[in-house]
């Protein structure tokens, strides 16, 4: 009986150890120090989506451009929540209204299958981008219908395969 305290005690003992332990590794290595992209590689992320968007497009990829929107505005999201002041300007807050109706704009034709709308929304958001550049400085980004797709492993027009 006697040991069988004593080994509850050492289990016992064992286990707040443990449990301590753990607390003090969460203490010691903070989520400050993990990975956080910078606004740089969201935009370059942003800038493969803004090109891909465009190929669904004008390919009639409806389903593909609708997904390539959806991922354009997570990535403004991530931006948004990640990098929320950059240089001195307020990215989370001027983030949504300046691409909010070009986005939306997007969506209707998209919905629509509607390629004279979609190619007008399209350049509505590539404005939108340029100027939020101006506005944070960095009017020398200036954004524009891709000529060439970014990728060219992904088909991106609806068809046949080879
Ligand atoms: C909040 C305003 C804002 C919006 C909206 C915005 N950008 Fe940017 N973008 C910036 C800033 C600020 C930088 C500079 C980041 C840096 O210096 O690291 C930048 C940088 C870039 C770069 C340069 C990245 C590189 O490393 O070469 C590209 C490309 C780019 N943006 C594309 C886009 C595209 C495409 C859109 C629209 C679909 C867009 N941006 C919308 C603020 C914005």
């Amino acid at each position: 009986m006697k040991s069988l305290f004593a080994s509850a005690a050492c289990i016992l003992a064992a286990l707040i150890c443990s449990v301590s332990t753990a607390a003090e590794l969460e203490t010691s290595t903070p989520l400050v120090q993990a990975y956080t992209p910078g606004l740089g590689e969201f935009m370059s992320a942003i800038q493969v989506r803004h090109a891909k968007l465009w190929f669904a497009g004008k390919g009639k990829n409806w389903p593909l451009a609708a997904f390539e929107l959806d991922e354009l505005k997570e990535a403004f999201e991530d931006a948004a929540k990640y990098q929320p002041e950059f240089k001195g300007k307020p990215i989370a807050k001027i983030i949504e209204p300046m691409t909010a109706e070009p986005v939306a704009q997007l969506e209707k034709a998209i919905e629509a299958k509607d390629s004279v709308r979609f190619m007008r929304a399209y350049d509505s958001l590539s404005h939108a981008c340029t100027t939020c550049h101006q506005a944070t400085d960095h009017g020398f980004i200036s954004i524009q219908r891709p000529t060439f797709p970014p990728l060219t492993n992904q088909r991106f027009s609806l068809g046949r395969q080879p």
